[in-house]
């Protein structure tokens, strides 16, 4: 069987659209993994595999025939984002030729103790242990986060903001990252983190965030909250020094955003 695609899991989410675009303008045979079935228009462009990567149907089958496999799909219950690299590993095996596996993670998740980002780092693990091709890339915070947090603490006549730095990317060039990634050659441990091009305050993000939805003049209330995660964060584990790999700025990615007031995640 010819293993020429390039699969992407969580396809539908967030990021995984961005690096299915991606793929698919540079004119790779891509493959996008679901729990839902293949929508009726829109997706013509790619392949179609409905699969839920936590019990593990349709795993097997929709690994087939992948020269790489970009894991994007992620889970936020208890040891969900384990499950879902585990059913990764497992179809993967049982590939003639394994596929390379490209796993996406979050700078500090080993220095932020943040249950969410100890799955991921547990998850980590698991392509480590596997002893397959793979590839670890984590990266700071999207800006489509950033615009969700902001827009939720925009509901409150004084918007709440964390008292902490941030340096967001754009998951276009987190997509042409990993876009690379799954046609080089396996690091089998981590590339280079990657951040945005600025590390800039939450207030500052969140002012630009309000001029660009029309409330510019909303007051902002500085939150910090005392613990070891949000210590963490204020130590700056969630940044990237050095020369920035990201080169798409929030105020761009704002202006790129059809309605900005509607918030991306739907979490
Ligand atoms: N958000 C950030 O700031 C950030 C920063 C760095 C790294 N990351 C990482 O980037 C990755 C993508 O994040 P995102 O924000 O793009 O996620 P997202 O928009 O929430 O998308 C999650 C995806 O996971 C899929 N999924 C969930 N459970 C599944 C299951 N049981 N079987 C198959 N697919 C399943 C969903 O697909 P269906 O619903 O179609 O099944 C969906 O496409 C995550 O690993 C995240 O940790 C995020």
């Amino acid at each position: 069987m010819d293993q020429d695609r390039i699969v992407v899991t969580g396809g539908t989410g967030v990021l995984g659209r961005a690096v299915v675009a991606r793929l698919s303008t540079e004119g790779r045979a891509v493959r996008v993994v679901s729990r839902r079935p293949r929508p009726g228009s829109g997706a013509e462009a790619y392949e179609w595999a409905t699969a839920d990567l936590r019990s593990g149907v349709g795993a097997v089958e929709a690994l087939r025939g992948a020269r790489a496999v970009v894991h994007c799909a992620s889970g936020f219950r208890r040891g969900e984002e384990e499950a879902l690299a585990r059913t990764v590993v497992a179809a993967a095996r049982e590939a003639e030729t394994p596929p390379h596996l490209v796993y996406v993670s979050i700078v500090g998740v080993d220095r932020i103790p943040f249950g969410y980002y100890q799955a991921k780092l547990a998850a980590e693990q698991v392509f480590a242990a596997s002893g397959l091709p793979y590839t670890v890339q984590r990266a700071t915070q999207f800006h489509d986060l950033l615009r969700a947090l902001f827009a939720f603490s925009a509901k409150a006549p004084l918007a709440p903001v964390p008292a902490l730095r941030f340096q967001p990317i754009d998951v276009r060039d987190v997509a042409a990252r990993l876009g690379e990634l799954a046609l080089a050659a396996p690091v089998d441990g981590r590339a280079p983190d990657i951040g945005g091009p600025r590390v800039r305050d939450a207030r500052e993000l969140a002012r630009v965030y309000l001029l660009a939805t029309g409330r510019g003049r909303r007051p902002l209330l500085p939150v910090a909250v005392p613990g070891r995660v949000f210590g963490a964060f204020r130590a700056g584990g969630n940044l990237v020094p050095g020369e920035p790999y990201g080169r798409i700025g929030f105020e761009e990615y704002l202006g790129s955003v059809a309605e900005p007031r509607s918030a991306a995640y739907h979490r």
